[in-house]
């Protein structure tokens, strides 16, 4: 909470701290109502700080108990607390700093600093959490070798974790103590600690160079049959990132630990990641094949931070790209590897447009390296994330797969041990593949989607195709007049036949054959294809090359031959959208029929047993209401309901028996498997299940039948969404009672079944909601169960959200002020949907309005809810 308004931080502010932290020992004591940490500092003065340049601590929540130098208490008069630091005034060049402070974790409820989940402590340090627990030099440049030590009692407490290797362990009077020594030096963000009483499973991993390396997955004893598909990934991770990276781990030991009440998904802490539940825990009964494509990607994710972001860390937290934005496209490329290249390729796009283009769109856009924040955690962001991530792949494509790989070697080799910045990373790829990436760095600084239009013109006498590109990137807040990016434009010329042509193209130094990727860094330029006998279609942006959108007019003719043939399946998923687009925007105007052509060719795709089965489910997939609204100028969210849903009635109408055929080709029963094969043919054959419960009753019993005879929740989970949305109340009601009383002892099945709820079209009214937070499986204080309801209702149930009575938007609004102050992260989070106000139809953004200024006149806002809530209130 505050009393004046909260400052914003700068990029251009930085400098070096005046201080070193070299050795941290830490104590800590877990007593019942409180904790008792002592911290052992080794402090020694900047080379360019002056000498009388004070100690300045962040610290925050705390009771300081005693403060020493070298072995002398301080007076208090040396020193000076407010609410978020501890500054001693005079200090030696060098010297042993004691602090001992208490703290009261059982009462923690923002899940920042130490806290209690359940029976067991746990921490989350990145990015300010640190300062929860002692005072610090919490900032990320500062780099200390940590010991830890762990006093609680034995019988509640068999296991206490910290990071790096066990060193000491004793057990006396009752009180088990443990030390735990990290001999990486690392900034206090990546700090953890674990205690409580957990079960394990262990496993073992042998590294390239021979080391052997101890696995083990942590659970409360509820949860041990939920561990080994992380240990999995895990292992594959650990492979992958020897054999794609030349990257080896490098402790004895790595853990993870699962709790259930956590912010994010899951924390690198160094050899002790911290995990959500949600993100780490499966069995075939109670996750589905989402949920473990998920554990894949998050457990891999973390693992990969090891080295994009402990070994080399960021700077400050203006570089959170560096390591998040790396890090999310290495985790999508071992992703890609794992399973479906091109599916995964799809589903980034998707949140990529969906999400990412939405927030570069708002008020809270900014850019991949923002220039300032008000709260840090305000940041962790799609756009640092995704966009992040969409950054370092196209410097992939620009340098190849060797040249970058050359790139990332010299940026570890150089920066190991370093807290470094965005530019160290792309001046390692420039130095090791001698070009010069000046230009392309815009993409770090400018925020906002750059949009790319093509006139295209083919000219039968001299076989020569000429396109025309021209980009301009939309104003956002605080930038404006922005200059070209860097744009690596892949494509392909198809000739009528379905192949690709050859494409010889002037200038031709603008083009890289191996990649066949053409690079476009002006406001404007002109490409001429040469030795075209025939016109070419154009499939430009193959594997979705660029974040931009696209202005290309091509008729609905040349998007089902690209959905039908282009070598690209990016492409030929995005033709498909692009065509659905058109046809949702004509159902809007009125009548809607499935064209002929459009029917043979799903036809013919649903029938055909050589294409992958996940990429066929995605290809017949009718784009979400979030797709349809940001590719729509003003967003009517009724209208965009009633017209997709006119579609998808005509697709199931039209393709019912096709659906049927392939739905019994594909629903037999071997045993579950999370593997790519089977999580292929389940996608498929759930989605043509939806179909055909669209189309005619007899598909709503056969949603049933499959209910009850499903072995595996992703077969159940599809039954009952199904059944939820099929508009059948009666039958929704009693399927969601019976699944309740199945699954009320487990949490995480518990959770999915409130977000299918809560996200439904057919349920999820404000006032069905609020009967939902009554009832007992809710909880304010877990995260997690608050996204299951606040935020499936506010992101997945659009007509519901957006009544127009403005009850959707007062309930996320009551949602965010209860959160405020018990945690201000979750609070900030779930605002998302209400700060979009300014594209919708003005009644409806009027009323969103309404509630932003309801939050701004509440007394006390955290700095989290007040940045994002008076930013979008501009
Ligand atoms: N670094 C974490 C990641 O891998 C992000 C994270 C986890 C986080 N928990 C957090 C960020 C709490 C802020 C607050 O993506
Ligand atoms: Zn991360």
């Amino acid at each position: 909470m505050r009393d004046a308004q909260p400052k914003a931080i700068f990029l251009k502010d930085y400098r070096q701290p005046d201080y070193w932290i070299t050795s941290t020992d830490l104590t800590f004591e877990l007593n019942d109502d409180s904790t008792l940490v002592t911290s052992r500092l080794s402090l020694v003065r900047n080379e360019q700080a002056q000498a009388t340049a004070p100690l300045v601590l962040a610290g925050q929540e705390l009771e300081l108990i005693s403060v020493a130098i070298d072995g002398v208490t301080l007076a208090a008069s040396a020193y000076q607390t407010d609410d978020e630091s501890l500054t001693i005034h005079s200090v030696p060049a060098q010297f042993e700093l004691k602090i001992v402070t208490r703290i009261y974790p059982a009462k923690n409820t923002a899940l920042e600093g130490l806290y209690r989940s359940g029976g067991m402590y746990c921490t989350q340090c990145e990015a300010e959490g640190f300062r929860r627990i002692t005072y610090y030099l919490d900032r990320p440049d500062v780099m200390s070798v940590f010991t830890t030590h762990i006093i609680a009692d034995a019988a509640s407490f068999p296991v206490m974790l910290s990071n790096g290797n066990l060193v000491a362990e004793s057990e006396s009077n009752g009180l088990r103590k443990v030390s735990w020594h990290d001999p990486h030096k690392k900034p206090a963000y990546l700090f953890a600690l674990v205690a409580g009483n957990l079960l394990h499973k262990e496993d073992e991993f042998m590294t390239c160079s021979g080391r052997k390396v101890a696995l083990k997955i942590f659970v409360e004893p509820q949860n041990f049959d939920k561990t080994d598909y992380a240990l999995d990934a895990l292992k594959r991770s650990m492979r992958w990132d020897e054999e794609v990276y030349g990257r080896e781990y490098d402790l004895d030991i790595f853990m993870i630990v699962a709790v259930d009440d956590f912010n994010m998904g899951a924390m690198e802490n160094k050899g002790l990641n911290i995990f959500n539940s949600s993100c780490v825990l499966a069995n075939p009964a109670t996750a589905t094949d989402a949920a473990y494509l998920r554990i894949e990607s998050i457990v891999a994710h973390e693992y990969f931070h090891n080295w994009s972001g402990n070994r080399v860390t960021c700077r400050d937290w203006f570089q959170l790209s560096l390591k998040e934005g790396f890090t999310v496209f290495r985790d999508s490329h071992f992703s890609a590897d794992m399973n479906s290249a091109t599916v995964k390729r799809i589903e980034d796009a998707n949140v990529m447009r969906t999400v990412q283009f939405a927030e570069d769109g708002g008020p809270m856009a900014h850019p991949v390296q923002p220039d300032s924040f008000i709260e840090i955690s305000n940041f962790y962001t799609v756009t640092i994330y995704e966009k992040g991530s969409e950054v370092v792949g196209m410097l992939y494509k620009i340098l190849g797969k060797d040249g970058f790989r050359k790139g990332t070697d010299l940026y570890f080799a150089r920066h190991d041990g370093q807290a470094v910045t965005i530019y160290d990373f792309v001046g390692a790829l420039e130095e090791a593949n001698g070009v010069d990436l000046t230009l392309f760095k815009r993409w770090y600084k400018q925020a906002g989607t750059p949009v790319v239009n093509v006139q295209s013109q083919y000219d039968a006498q001299s076989q020569q195709l000429t396109l025309t590109l021209r980009q301009h990137c939309p104003d956002t807040p605080g930038q404006s007049n922005k200059l070209p990016m860097w744009i690596p434009v892949q494509l392909g010329l198809i000739g009528a036949n379905g192949n690709d042509l050859p494409v010889q193209v002037e200038p031709a130094s603008a083009w890289t054959a191996s990649s066949q990727v053409l690079h476009f860094t002006d406001a404007e330029q002109t490409f001429v294809f040469s030795g075209l006998a025939e016109e070419p279609k154009v499939s430009l942006f193959r594997d979705f090359s660029a974040p931009v959108k696209v202005e290309f007019a091509q008729s609905d003719d040349d998007l089902l031959f690209l959905l039908r043939h282009d070598s690209d399946g990016f492409n030929r998923w995005d033709a498909g959208q692009r065509l659905m687009l058109n046809w949702i925007a004509a159902a809007k105007e009125g009548e809607f029929t499935l064209p002929a052509a459009a029917r043979d060719a799903f036809d013919a795709l649903l029938a055909d047993e050589t294409l992958d089965a996940s990429m066929v489910t995605y290809l017949l997939s009718l784009p979400s209401e979030a797709y349809v609204a940001e590719f729509s100028p003003v967003v009517d969210p009724l209208a965009i309901h009633n017209a997709r849903k006119t579609v998808q009635m005509a697709i199931a109408r039209e393709l019912k028996d096709d659906f049927i055929r392939c739905y019994q080709r594909l629903n037999h029963s071997d045993a579950y498997q999370p593997v790519p094969a089977q999580m292929s043919a389940r996608a498929l054959k759930n989605l043509a299940l939806s179909y055909w419960v669209k189309a005619e009753s007899a598909g709503l019993e056969q949603a049933l039948a499959q209910y009850d005879a499903a072995d595996n929740m992703t077969d159940q989970m599809a039954s009952l969404v199904a059944v939820v949305n099929s508009g059948d109340r009666a039958r929704a009601e009693s399927l969601l009672a019976r699944f309740y009383e199945r699954w009320s002892k487990d949490a995480l099945v518990v959770n999915q079944w409130l977000s299918v709820q809560a996200g439904s079209a057919e349920l999820g009214s404000a006032a069905f909601i609020r009967s939902l937070l009554q009832h007992e499986a809710f909880d304010w204080r877990n995260p997690n169960k608050v996204r299951s309801v606040i935020g499936a209702f506010a992101n997945q149930s659009l007509v519901n959200f957006h009544a127009a009575d403005g009850s959707g938007y007062e309930l996320l609004a009551d949602a965010v002020l209860r959160l405020n102050e018990a945690n201000p992260q979750i609070a900030a989070r779930l605002l998302g949907p209400l700060t979009k106000w300014k594209r919708l139809v003005p009644a409806q953004a009027s009323l969103m309005k309404a509630q932003l200024a309801r939050i701004m006149a509440h007394g006390s806002l955290s700095k989290d809810v007040y940045e994002v809530v008076s930013k979008s209130l501009v």
